[in-house]
């Protein structure tokens, strides 16, 4: 038998409350005229974001027999807020999303009032428990409001750079330091703390049970997996896979690196490319990260942290699978493939078995990964997070940046749909991403995580680390 994921009904909406005021916490700082604005084809608008997550629960409601009445007043047109289930009728084709503001940031609102009120009811009426099914589909449902707070992120440092004053910005309700001071004048040496992880850790080959879980034989899982939450479809089944032993870097590659590629012409060798890529290189001018933009001597950008000098020990964010590719061959290295990712984060040789984090069991905190509740709006500089690092001496795999992987998005053998449309449809010509991003709600990310992005996307807060046999 399926296990809940929540103990009982109260965890769940408790935790339905918490994501929807997420949301709004990071809609509340747009102005009206921001908020329409579909900041180009590939993003949508902000008060669409909020408007389909909503209707996802909406479609959740209906699925399990609670109909909210059109008498109700919502009064809106649902085809506008379909994303892309074909099984839910008309969809507005994505590129028009900014051409029909509606609904009205009001009515959208007050949708989302009537449809928290009906999520809340319908599982108040449940009693105590709930089936696994009711709980499966709405956590799908806040997991699935996660995944648009952050790509809401995206559209807001996509559309705010646009603007040349740089207090012309997106605000944050919140906005922390990072955790390290930057680095003091020499001659004072450098603390533990703020030596950077440099190098490559060494894998050892053999078989390895890629997915979500950790390893466990039959019958174990379901414990197991209970303790571990909830995960998407596409991280199972777990299954044996076969690596060489490889050596994986302990760090993302930082702006510093990916800066000496630049500067060394990377941009304008054929040679380090793949043919699709060296064409978007050409037809689009690429000659660095997105957002970079050259000021006498120095790159400098505009992000959520203000107009600012690119930090050389930073990871680098915002380039393509083919500029990770590119680079990683320009350094004698290779992207590394999903299942050499997972490994390196979650294998721990002492304990012989798979860990959900790489620094162990226990849900992500400040202290492990730059992660969305950090507010933090950047990544950090490598080596913030020592105690999130993994057993092979890996920091950073969970937060700061995406990391693309060499891996195309396929479904696992013997995947099966939990949530027909959601993962399965878009199983080609895509690259799998793992870790997360410091946009990247903690409730979200794990090591077994599969995101998936066409190889050309740089409004991803991606990055990645090389690999080598
Ligand atoms: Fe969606």
């Amino acid at each position: 038998m399926a296990q809940l994921l929540h103990s009982d009904t109260g965890e769940l909406l408790s935790l339905f409350k918490q994501t929807r005021e997420t949301t709004i916490k990071l809609f509340k700082p747009l102005n009206i005229e921001d908020a329409v604005i579909q900041s180009d084809t590939f993003g949508s608008p902000p008060n669409w974001h909020i408007a389909h997550v909503t209707w996802f629960f909406h479609k959740v409601l209906e699925k399990h027999g609670h109909k909210i009445k059109e008498q109700d007043g919502h009064g809106i047109n649902l085809s506008y807020l379909n994303s892309y289930y074909q099984r839910y009728g008309n969809i507005l084709p994505k590129s028009e999303r900014g051409r029909f503001p509606r609904p009205t940031v009001q009515q959208t609102l007050e949708y989302r009032k009537l449809v928290d009120e009906a999520v809340s009811s319908f599982l108040k009426s449940r009693g105590l428990t709930i089936s696994p099914e009711v709980d499966y589909d709405i956590t799908l449902g806040i997991q699935h409001e996660m995944q648009h707070q952050e790509l809401m992120v995206y559209d807001f440092q996509y559309y705010f750079q646009r603007f040349p004053d740089p207090k012309d910005n997106y605000r944050p309700e919140v906005m922390e330091s990072p955790p390290l001071p930057h680095p003091q004048p020499q001659p004072r040496p450098l603390s533990p703390a703020l030596q950077k992880p440099a190098g490559m850790a060494r894998i050892p080959g053999g078989i390895y049970t890629l997915g979500f879980g950790n390893g466990a034989k039959a019958g174990e899982d379901d414990r197991k997996r209970k303790k571990i939450g909830f995960c998407y479809d596409n991280e199972l089944p777990e299954h044996k896979v076969y690596l060489q032993p490889y050596k994986i870097d302990v760090a993302p590659v930082t702006n510093g690196d990916f800066a000496k590629f630049v500067e060394a012409g990377g941009y304008q060798e054929y040679k380090y490319w793949l043919a699709d890529g060296w064409e978007l290189v050409e037809e689009n001018g690429w000659n660095a990260p997105l957002y970079w933009h050259k000021k006498g001597k120095r790159w400098i950008k505009k992000d959520f942290r203000g107009l600012r000098e690119i930090d050389p020990d930073e990871p680098v964010v915002n380039v393509s699978f083919y500029e990770a590719d590119a680079y990683a061959r320009w350094a004698g290295k290779r992207l590394p493939t999903e299942a050499e990712w997972e490994k390196a984060a979650s294998w721990n040789e002492d304990l012989q078995k798979k860990t959900p984090y790489p620094w162990g069991d226990s849900k992500p905190t400040a202290r492990h990964a730059n992660l969305m509740e950090s507010w933090i709006w950047s990544p950090t500089k490598v080596g913030s997070y020592p105690e999130g690092k993994s057993y092979y001496g890996c920091h950073q795999m969970i937060g700061d940046v995406w990391e693309w992987t060499s891996s195309e998005y396929v479904l696992y053998p013997g995947f099966l749909s939990r949530f027909p449309e959601y993962t399965d449809k878009w199983a080609v010509n895509q690259k799998v991403l793992r870790g997360g991003c410091f946009a990247t709600p903690r409730g979200q990310i794990r090591n077994s995580y599969r995101n998936y992005f066409k190889p050309h996307e740089r409004i991803v807060f991606a990055g990645f680390r090389c690999a080598k046999d």
